[in-house]
């Protein structure tokens, strides 16, 4: 029989060919690529001991009885960037299905139910909104969201039924905290401080707000060979210089980060003014008060921006997360574990976004991150050794059962 860490390495390079575009990995919300992963992780979920079902936001989840009334979730997402690396979420999913299989291959139950969701969205390219899975997941899904549309016009609504769901009913999968214990999700850092460090993994203490704006200016068309320089209303020129101002506004600002990922110039001819400029502007920051500050300044430098230059401007926030605390109880739980495995735990924020996140508004939330080469991400170089995965495997046995152990004590006493 293979050995774990072998399955979960074979199993990210499987994922890795699903994709909706050859040579690169890119797999967005509802895609025809998403549903053929959810069908394959649904059968080593299967294999594992599990039974599986979907939501109506198409998040895919498996569940492993244990002995007791309550449940314990681990999970991420399935979904990734456009040309992205094979790790960014996958790892999360499969590391938490390979601790199940260890269960299922012992016949081991623990005094809780494991529930392993797969989110559907968590990186929120299509619609410029992440967290669409653990959002219906956590209860917290905004039913307006329905009516945001992608590049090509679809909206959410029609993108949640042609994915096998049923728009309406996205709210009511919404659980509460009624009958779980918890959620811990298992990431790549994204970032270069576990190799600085020399360790495997680290124990997440924070994670980062964010907000996400679809700003869009508006000029005129015009003929590019007749209409002279002057009075030009030329709206690619004003996102160009928005898009300078927000990255000098960001690094002004401490621990701020602000990114323009995506631009669009319509109608896009080389002979043709641009008559509108689309953009995507993702600010982030660990203090929610000062990400606001930066959104509301660079709002008011968008239209001043705007003005000066005859153009008109739209901003729709699509987007706004509070920064959150892991939970310190479970989180020592997780330091525990880590510490048992012969390593020190070390703790560290995480500027990425992560379902975790989402959780945290119903339930306690611990992450364990895992190494990764440079703390290069959402790009296809992202990389991780088998060795760290080994660890980060081990590391969420001992959790489970340490919060077995933990579990078990509470229910007596509570007897
Ligand atoms: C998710 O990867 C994010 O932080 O944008
Ligand atoms: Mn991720
Ligand atoms: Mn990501």
């Amino acid at each position: 029989m293979k050995d774990a860490v072998t399955t979960v390495m074979e199993q990210c390079d499987r994922l890795a060919d699903i994709s909706e575009e050859p040579g690169l990995i890119h797999r967005p919300y509802g895609s025809k690529a998403m549903h053929e992963v959810n069908d394959i992780v649904a059968g080593w979920m299967r294999t594992a001991g599990m039974t599986t079902r979907r939501d109506q936001i198409g998040n895919l989840i498996g569940r492993y009885e244990g002995r007791g009334e309550k449940t314990f979730i681990l999970g991420s997402h399935l979904d990734t960037v456009r040309d992205a690396g094979r790790y960014d979420g996958i790892l999360g999913v499969m590391v938490a299905i390979a601790c199940v299989q260890r269960l299922h291959d012992r016949g081991e139950r623990l005094p809780y139910s494991i529930e392993v969701v797969g989110f559907a969205d968590e990186e929120g390219l299509r619609f410029g909104t992440s967290y669409l899975g653990s959002s219906a997941y956590a209860g917290s899904f905004d039913r307006e969201r329905l009516l945001l549309e992608d590049r090509n016009g679809v909206t959410l609504r029609e993108a949640v039924r042609s994915f096998g769901g049923n728009p309406d009913a996205v709210e009511r999968d919404g659980r509460s905290d009624e009958g779980l214990l918890g959620y811990c999700e298992v990431h790549i850092e994204q970032g270069p401080v576990l190799e600085k460090e020399d360790l495997p993994v680290g124990v997440v203490t924070t994670i980062n707000g964010q907000s996400r704006i679809q700003v869009a200016f508006v000029g005129k068309a015009e003929h590019a060979g007749t209409v002279p320089m002057e009075g030009r209303r030329d709206a690619l020129c004003a996102a160009a210089e928005f898009v300078l101002e927000a990255e000098a506004a960001a690094k002004a600002q401490p621990d701020a980060v602000g990114t323009v990922g995506e631009i669009q110039a319509l109608p896009g001819a080389a002979n043709v003014v641009p008559g509108e400029a689309k953009l995507s502007l993702d600010l982030r920051h660990p203090n929610d008060v000062e990400r606001e500050g930066l959104r509301d300044r660079l709002e008011e430098r968008a239209g001043e921006i705007a003005a000066s230059r005859g153009c008109e401007r739209l901003w729709e926030v699509r987007q706004e997360t509070n920064a959150v605390s892991a939970d310190e109880e479970l989180s020592a739980v997780l330091a525990q574990a880590v510490e048992e495995e012969g390593l020190k735990a070390h703790r560290l924020p995480s500027g990425a976004g992560h379902d975790a996140a989402q959780m945290a508004a119903i339930l306690p939330v611990a992450m364990l991150f895992v190494r990764c080469e440079e703390g290069i991400s959402h790009n296809p170089a992202e990389s991780v050794t088998r060795e760290d995965v080994e660890v980060a495997v081990g590391v969420m046995q001992r959790f489970l059962g340490l919060l077995g152990g933990v579990h078990a004590i509470e229910e007596e006493a509570g007897q």
